[in-house]
């Protein structure tokens, strides 16, 4: 049996078609929403990643600012920059894209983003009021998770989730979000002791580890939900194409869904964003 696919893609375009009606309520008021991006340096993916969350914010009608900075400029310089566009009112979500250089301490620089303009939910408040299950803005790509989860009618509760990965991006506000649904949530990693007896017990696997392939058929309970959180290039001798942490080919059928990479999670991911800078506008205009 082969599983069914679960369409990043098509649930990203629904989205942002019924995003453009709240846009236009908010522009006839004299709110359009503003997203300002900070990028600093010249990582290629990270340059790649501004760029289409800056495309489409514009494509969705909303004011976007990109702010670009070489990787040797100093952090006061980036500090300055925050503190200008928490005060601006034409801003209403600041993100600053990770990693940052090695002069920088990152949590001093997400600490600096007035916690309502904080549309990717990294800040300390943030985090918090999501660890309390009231949530003020959720990570764009855990969030995104929970829609796909909700459009294909996967209920949560008391159900046996495991996390694969614990970064602040994804693995740890993942674990939170399915903590708050109900789930019974066991977060591991790349290093954890015998992790195929963990994501064998899994009803809802997450696996955001970054490495190829790592998810085996072998790891997956028959009829499981896998979301392939995923983004990973192979080397050129192997196609150089993109490629998820689950082995795709082998668990689509022993898995009940499955998102696909490309066109799982990392359409979703953007389109949070732009709703999440959208919800920042409608509560400042309130
Ligand atoms: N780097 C990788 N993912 C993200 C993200 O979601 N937000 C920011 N700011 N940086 C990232």
């Amino acid at each position: 049996m082969s599983a069914q696919l679960m369409d990043g893609k098509a649930l990203a375009e629904e989205l942002r078609a019924g995003f453009k009606a709240r846009v236009a309520a908010l522009e006839a008021r004299g709110h359009r929403p503003g997203l300002a991006v900070i990028l600093v340096g010249e990582d290629p993916a990270s340059m790649v990643y501004v760029r289409n969350k800056v495309n489409a914010c514009e494509a969705g009608g909303m004011l976007s600012r990109k702010i670009v900075y070489p990787a040797d400029t100093a952090p006061e310089t980036v500090l300055a920059k925050i503190a200008e566009l928490n005060a601006d009112p034409g801003i209403h979500g600041i993100l600053v894209q990770l990693p940052l250089p090695r002069q920088f301490d990152e949590e001093s620089v997400l600490e600096a983003i007035a916690p309502e303009k904080d549309v990717d939910g990294f800040h300390a408040e943030n985090v918090g009021a999501l660890a309390q299950g009231n949530p003020r803005f959720i990570p764009c790509t855990p969030y995104g998770v929970m829609k796909m989860l909700e459009k294909n009618g996967i209920d949560l509760m008391g159900k046996e989730a495991v996390v694969i990965g614990r970064s602040n991006i994804v693995g740890k506000p993942m674990a939170l979000l399915l903590i708050n649904a109900g789930a019974t949530v066991t977060v591991c990693n790349s290093k954890t002791k015998d992790l195929a007896a963990h994501t064998r017990r899994a009803d809802v696997l997450v696996a955001a580890v970054g490495k190829p392939r790592f998810i085996t058929a072998d790891m997956v309970k028959p009829g499981a939900v896998v979301i392939d959180v995923g983004i990973n290039r192979l080397p050129p001798e192997d196609g150089g194409k993109l490629c998820g942490d689950v082995d795709f080919a082998a668990v689509k059928d022993i898995a009940a869904l499955i998102t696909p990479v490309p066109g799982g999670v990392g359409p979703m991911t953007i389109t949070m964003l732009l709703a999440n800078t959208i919800e920042a506008a409608e509560r400042e205009a309130k």
